[in-house]
C-alpha cells in the first residue's frame, strides 16, 4: 500500500463529518453540476471518496464509474449505495491510470476536490483529455487555497502546510488559484463553458469544460 492511500483509508471513517462544515460548497457544486449530466452519460467519478456524488447524481445518468484509490474510502461508499439502494454506480478500488480504461470510453468525468492534492496535475488532466469522449465534459471543484477564506480555515490550512514538510501529512496540498485551474483546463484540451467562484469560509473553483482537442504526450 502506498503513502497516499494509508493517508486516505486513515482519513476516511471521519471523513463526511469532517467535510460537513463546507457543506454549502459541496451542495452548490452538486446543484451546478446537475445542469450538466443527461440520462445516457457514462460518468466517471475520479477520486470519489465516500461516494456521496455518485450516489446523489446516480437517478439523472446511464451508469457511474466511481473510482478511488482508498479502499477503505469505496467500502463507506459501497454501503451508501446499498443502504440508497443505488444499481447503476460501479465502485471500485483503482487509480485513474490503470491501463484498463479505455481511450474516449465517458461522456463526463467529474474531479471533486482533486487537483490540489495529486502530484502530477498535468498528467491527470491529459489521462482526463484521453478517457473523455470528443466534446466530453469535466467538472472540477478545486478549494483554492490562496484565495479567500475564514481566520479559521486559513489557521487550519497553515497547520496542515506544517504537517506536510514534516512529512506527516504524505501528499501534496497545492495552494492552488481558480485562475491556475483554468491555465490547467487550457493547457489540457479544454474549454470552460460555465465557471463560478463559491465562497462560503473557503474559496472553491466550480468548473465545467468542454473537450476541444485529444492531447497526447
Ligand atoms: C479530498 S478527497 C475528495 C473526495 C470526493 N471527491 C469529495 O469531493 O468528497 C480526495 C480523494 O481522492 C482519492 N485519490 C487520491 N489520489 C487518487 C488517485 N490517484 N486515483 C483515485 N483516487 C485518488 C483519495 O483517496 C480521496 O478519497
Amino acid at each position: 500500500m502506498n503513502k497516499s492511500e494509508e493517508f486516505w483509508d486513515g482519513a476516511s471513517k471521519n471523513y463526511d463529518k469532517t467535510e460537513e462544515r463546507f457543506e454549502y460548497i459541496h451542495s452548490k457544486s452538486r446543484e451546478n453540476t446537475r445542469k450538466f449530466l443527461k440520462d445516457s452519460d457514462i460518468v466517471l467519478d475520479y477520486g470519489c471518496g465516500t461516494g456521496t456524488a455518485a450516489c446523489q447524481f446516480s437517478s439523472q445518468v446511464k451508469e457511474i464509474h466511481a473510482i478511488d484509490i482508498s479502499s477503505k474510502m469505496i467500502e463507506i461508499a459501497k454501503e451508501k449505495a446499498t443502504v440508497g439502494k443505488t444499481e447503476n454506480v460501479n465502485f471500485e478500488q483503482s487509480d485513474i491510470f490503470d491501463n484498463k480504461y479505455s481511450n474516449e470510453s465517458y461522456d463526463v468525468i467529474l474531479a471533486f476536490n482533486m487537483l490540489h492534492t495529486v502530484p502530477n496535475p498535468q498528467d491527470v488532466m491529459q489521462r482526463i483529455n484521453e478517457l473523455l469522449k470528443p466534446e466530453g465534459l469535466f467538472i472540477s471543484v478545486t478549494p483554492c487555497l490562496r484565495q479567500k477564506m475564514s481566520f479559521f480555515v486559513n489557521l487550519q490550512i497553515q497547520l496542515v502546510r506544517v504537517l506536510c514538510k514534516l512529512g506527516l501529512i504524505p501528499i501534496p496540498i497545492r495552494r492552488i488559484t481558480s485562475s491556475e485551474v483554468d491555465n490547467l483546463l487550457e493547457a489540457g484540451g479544454f474549454q470552460a463553458v460555465e465557471s463560478e467562484e463559491i465562497y462560503k469560509g473557503a474559496s472553491s473553483y466550480f468548473v465545467a469544460a468542454r473537450k476541444l482537442k485529444t492531447i497526447t504526450k
